[in-house]
């Protein structure tokens, strides 16, 4: 299921066929690695050559992210087997394959421990694929607000080494709004000017309501009601619709998920209650009220506490002074009780 972001994968397709780069910044489940994945999918089918880098799970090892990176792009050559057997397979397969290609790769430096060295060689072999085999490469770095966090310098080499590139063009995605646009957007971040900056919103409200008509046959009133209430967030739309798919009602699938999602709100809940003051505040947004004006708590620590929030995901910055619950859930939830 693929709903609506119609403008944003023509923006990236296209862009990305023109050899632009692109951020998408967007809070939690609001469909970050979805778009990226229907963009990978949609170019690998016009012929470009598309990967997709996960780096969550090698945020803390440079290390095992060069190979993991090596791995996936001696998958474009169709070389399988895995770095983990990096002596027995690339010594004897993969790299007579890529000899028989053209593409270096000094293998050597796999073995070793000079942990930049490795991730400068890993970060060139996409391009040096696409050069070779005069393709155009797309290479999509899924949650890069993990390398800042645990690697800032590692940011700085990614930088430095694919700003030469010539045939590949580069998504960067992640959900640490704060983090991502002081690597984006600010004037001193490092990848300052390097893309087009999408920040994903919740889904379209005309294109989610046409899905929901050409494959449903719910009331449309009341899953507008439904949809103004979770206010498109993108993973709740999408899991109602699910329910509804398997033949409930509006009502009943609402229910089923705000009891599945509960603990999961009581969990964002217990982890605000450690940020002094946010839960006042948090509380006051959720009743529509300025917590500037309700609460009797010094201006200073408001403006520092919602900026806090917005570090961590739980509000978004709309304009000056004016925030937005990230979870439709939680606002629920906090704006009851
Ligand atoms: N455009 C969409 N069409 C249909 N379902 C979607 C769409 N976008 C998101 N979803 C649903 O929401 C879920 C969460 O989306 P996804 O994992 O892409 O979000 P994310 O922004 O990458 O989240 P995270 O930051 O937690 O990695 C998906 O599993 C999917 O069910
Ligand atoms: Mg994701």
């Amino acid at each position: 299921m693929f709903i609506d972001r119609v403008e944003e994968l023509t923006k990236l397709k296209e862009g990305l066929k023109r050899r632009e780069n692109f951020i998408i910044i967007a809070p939690r489940r609001y469909g970050k690695t979805t778009l990226i994945r229907k963009v990978l999918e949609e170019l690998q089918k016009e012929g470009v050559y598309a990967l997709y880098i996960d780096l969550m799970p090698y945020a803390d090892s440079m290390s095992a992210l060069s190979k993991y990176i090596v791995d996936e792009a001696l998958d474009l050559l169709g070389i399988e087997g895995k770095i983990k057997k990096l002596s027995h397979l690339l010594q004897i397969r993969g790299k007579a394959v890529l000899k028989e290609e053209g593409i270096e790769l000094n293998f050597e430096l796999f073995k070793g421990t000079d942990e930049r060295e490795m991730l400068r060689e890993a970060l060139e072999l996409p391009e040096r694929i696409g050069s070779r085999k005069r393709k155009r490469v797309v290479v999509a770095f899924d949650e890069f607000g993990e390398i800042y966090k645990t690697n800032p310098k590692a940011v700085k080499l990614f930088r430095s080494v694919i700003q030469h590139h010539e045939c590949t063009s580069y998504v960067f995605a992640g959900s640490q709004e704060t983090i991502m646009k002081k690597v984006f957007m600010d004037k001193d971040g490092v990848f300052f000017r390097f893309g087009t900056v999408i920040e994903l919103k919740g889904l379209d409200f005309k294109d989610t309501l046409e899905y929901v008509l050409n494959n449903l046959s719910v009331p449309a009133e009341e899953f507008v009601e439904l949809f103004n209430l979770l206010k498109g967030h993108p993973y709740y739309i999408a899991r109602i619709i699910d329910k509804l798919k398997s033949g409930k009602d509006v009502m009943s699938a609402l229910q089923e998920l705000t009891e599945e999602e509960n603990a999961y709100v009581e969990l964002l809940i217990e982890r605000a209650r450690s940020i002094k003051h946010a839960l006042e505040i948090l509380r006051a947004l959720a009743r529509g009220k300025n917590p500037y004006e309700a609460l009797d708590i010094k201006d200073q620590i408001i403006s520092r506490t919602l900026n806090t929030l917005v570090n961590y995901g739980y509000l978004r910055k709309i304009s000056r002074g004016v925030y937005e619950f990230t979870d439709p859930l939680l606002e629920i939830y906090l704006g009851e009780r």
